[in-house]
């Protein structure tokens, strides 16, 4: 590639963001704070190596407090640091811990040697299932580790050795002789042939079906069917900052660092797991370097970093592995979607069938939503939408950036784009032909949906309007060049919340247990609370991430913006009213924020449009995105600039999961094969042309009173699909198989 080509960067708008109307124009810039472009008020913390991560963190006892940089310098200094190791005489120094991991997916530990370990030098502590505290029970809410000698998953921790330095920890646990008998007889890792035994899942946000009028019928009578199924596989999270965590247990109180996207959460489920009381453990995560669902939960290494420390009575520090990240944390299922379409001689819909068989281990609930967004997306009076869940022995499938949406929509938005070449028919118009007036499914009123708006807004900014209905028109010498769209749809989740806001002479302190995942939370926190109280934005500090700050919404499920964003809101309009007319210039507010009633009588979604262009090569079946555009509507944005990033590392992922994401999976040993960042593709900058984001101006009433929908998970939802239709409008192939890889396209 050459350099222009390794450019990221909208050619003919710098970066900056660009909210327009539905004609096109520009929007007015916003009256206040709220909606500004600001840079992030953490970013000087970050790129000057100032923002501590958790497995960074040395002195600081509290969180991070972060304010916007023009006042001088961004504040970064904790409360109350922990003595430091010298204060002490040594013996409160961070130890190291390193997991050892087990070299079978299924299997009884036989032997497990440690003595040799035990004597080297530096070496504190080997911990194993022999000698682990007492731990609670998963379905106590607890999150054990190392409990007995049983092996269910590969990797999974059989050791922790703990030491003084991590050079000391990880010679050590080299020294560790593990013998596991395997026994994979009956261990399925193949999610088609464990459809037999799948089962139909616990509901989860929405029940597992849905089921209108006739679908069998409807695609019998219809003059045009479509009955097709894609195939995505498992994926991984692979967010920069692997999981780490620091523990501190100082005999009476724990205090973990640790990278967790609900650190609210946190302490309840160390607390279950080590039998403490739930107001001596004290979780922190002031920063955190991604997380797309796999920071959601409590994992190994916290939970080791804390058995260390209770142990060991000083601080320890355990970070996971690149390679132990992809099996010790989570993934998102592998899904096999069957897509049914009904249509007449106009594209009318009138049967729309989404049956999705995803995987987890046996007895595990959660499945991903793939058919979810189906229920909302297009009319038609006959539909089906199912989700079964097949037990694979892997380890454990959960939440990934837009899970349900991000691989149901890679199915769905294919299904459509071949109806509209079936029929003859622009893509365009074949999903303005079934835009619903209401809720297809639920009969609710949409709160606000833009999806028309997005599609043409983006056709003439993308310029669709002469685009060859027909595949495989244009060449450029080896390349075929092509151009696809697809819809996007994301579900707008709010989560009760709790804020507190401090006004002094100096300025506001807003404090909620919410999480910076890297999205901007400091950033839009601190904008709403300077709107509220009428101060400039550099006069709002924001504490986050701190487990005995009022208890936020973490980030997750797009939800963590608008719920935060409510509650710092309520608490900023009380401490207004109670200020207001007595002179004072100093005072405290709490506030909570429950969603209302509009969450069940509204259709509420975040709506887009992706357009892509691609290049396949004629010879070696490559692909490259040339330029994509993604338009949407997610209601008001609390900075266009965050929001705008947002977007575009969705659309990334997009070019990801439609081209390279993919864990290869050993059918006969039962691992990841590809477990680093290596061999697990995701978009790299070559990989990433010019993308052009544009947000449609909008306001919902119905989703908050800031007016804002969940924007974190939109921008992945439907790209891929974007590209894949480009693929076949540039060669005439379809795959249905994802990624689409070149040997696929041979
Ligand atoms: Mo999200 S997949 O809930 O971090």
């Amino acid at each position: 590639p050459t350099p222009a080509d390794l450019r990221l960067a909208q050619p003919d708008r710098g970066s900056e963001p660009v909210v327009v109307r539905a004609d096109g124009s520009a929007a007015d810039a916003p009256a206040g704070p709220i909606g500004q472009p600001l840079p992030r008020v953490e970013g000087r913390l970050k790129v000057t190596g100032q923002a501590r991560y958790a497995h960074e963190v040395r002195d600081l006892a509290a969180p991070m407090q972060v304010t916007a940089p023009s006042t001088g310098a961004a504040t970064a200094q904790g409360v109350a640091p922990v003595p430091s190791a010298a204060a002490q005489g040594g013996s409160r120094a961070h130890a190291h811990g390193v997991i050892v991991g087990a070299t079978a997916a299924r299997g009884r530990i036989t032997q497990l040697d440690t003595r040799v370990a035990e004597t080297l030098p530096g070496v504190l502590l080997v911990l194993t299932h022999r000698n682990m505290p007492r731990q609670g029970r998963p379905d106590d809410g607890a999150a054990p580790q190392m409990t007995s000698d049983r092996i269910d998953q590969y990797d999974q921790p059989v050791a922790l050795v703990v030491a003084d330095s991590l050079e000391a920890a990880s010679a050590a646990a080299r020294r560790i002789e593990v013998t596991i008998e395997p026994d994979l007889s009956g261990a399925r890792y193949d999610i088609e042939a464990a459809r037999e035994a799948a089962v139909t899942p616990k509901a989860m946000i929405r029940p597992p079906e849905s089921i209108v009028g006739n679908l069998d019928r409807a695609m019998r009578e219809a003059p045009f069917t479509l009955d097709a199924t894609w195939t995505t596989p498992h994926q991984s999270h692979a967010a920069m900052e692997p999981h780490a965590a620091v523990a501190d247990w100082d005999g009476d109180a724990l205090t973990v660092h640790c990278a967790n996207q609900m650190v609210q959460r946190a302490p309840k489920i160390l607390a279950a797991t080590f039998g403490l009381p739930e107001a001596k453990v004290h979780c922190i995560s002031s920063f955190i370097g991604g997380g797309f669902g796999g920071k959601l939960e409590v994992r190994a290494e916290t939970v080791l970093a804390t058995a260390a420390a209770l142990a060991l009575k000083r601080p320890v520090r355990v970070m996971q592995t690149r390679q132990q990240v992809f099996h010790n944390t989570s993934h998102r299922s592998a899904t096999v979607q069957r897509i049914r379409l009904a249509a007449d001689e106009s594209g009318v819909l009138s049967g729309l069938g989404h049956e999705v068989l995803a995987s987890n281990r046996p007895g595990a609930h959660f499945y991903e939503m793939a058919a979810d967004q189906t229920r909302s997306l297009y009319a038609a009076a006959h539909r089906r939408t199912t989700h079964r869940l097949a037990p694979l022995d892997l380890p454990e499938s959960a939440s990934m950036r837009a899970p349900g949406e991000a691989v149901g929509l890679l199915a769905i938005e294919g299904a459509m784009d071949e109806l509209a070449e079936m029929l003859g028919l622009d893509p365009i118009e074949l999903r303005i032909r079934n835009e619903p007036e209401v809720d297809p499914e639920s009969g609710a009123p949409f709160s606000t949906r833009r999806l028309v708006d997005c599609m043409l807004h983006g056709a003439r900014r993308f310029g669709w309007a002469d685009r060859p209905l027909t595949p495989a028109n244009r060449r450029e010498g080896r390349l075929w060049i092509g151009t696809g769209m697809a819809a996007a749809i994301r579900g707008n989740l709010l989560q009760p919340a709790s804020a507190r806001v401090r006004l002094d002479e100096a300025g506001a302190t807003v404090e909620t247990s919410m999480t910076d995942i890297g999205t901007g939370s400091y950033t839009v926190l601190a904008q709403i609370a300077a709107e509220t109280l009428g101060l400039p934005v550099e006069r709002i500090t924001v504490r986050l991430g701190d487990s005995r700050l009022p208890a936020g919404p973490g980030s997750g499920g797009s939800w963590g913006a608008n719920s935060s964003g409510m509650a710092v809101r309520l608490a900023c309009e009380k401490l207004r009213d109670k200020l207001a007319g007595t002179g004072e210039r100093t005072g405290s507010a709490s506030a909570d924020f429950k969603p209302g009633d509009e969450l069940k009588t509204y259709s509420q979604y975040s709506y887009g449009a992706h357009f892509a262009e691609v290049s396949v090569d004629d010879a070696t079946g490559e692909v490259r995105v040339r330029r994509m555009l993604g338009v949407f509507e997610a209601g008001r944005l609390l900075n266009a600039r965050t929001a705008r990033s947002q977007a575009l590392g969705g659309m990334i992922f997009g070019i990801g999961s439609a081209l390279m994401e993919e864990l290869a999976v050993d059918a006969k040993r039962g691992f990841f094969v590809n477990h680093d960042l290596a061999n697990y593709h995701v978009p790299a900058h070559a990989d990433v042309p010019a993308l052009e984001v544009e947000f449609l101006e909008s306001f919902d009433d119905k989703a908050n009173a800031l007016g804002g929908k969940g924007l974190g998970e939109l921008g992945i939802s439907g790209a891929g699909a974007a590209i894949a239709n480009a693929v076949w409008h540039a060669c005439g192939v379809r795959v249905r198989d994802y990624p689409i890889t070149p040997d696929k396209l041979m």
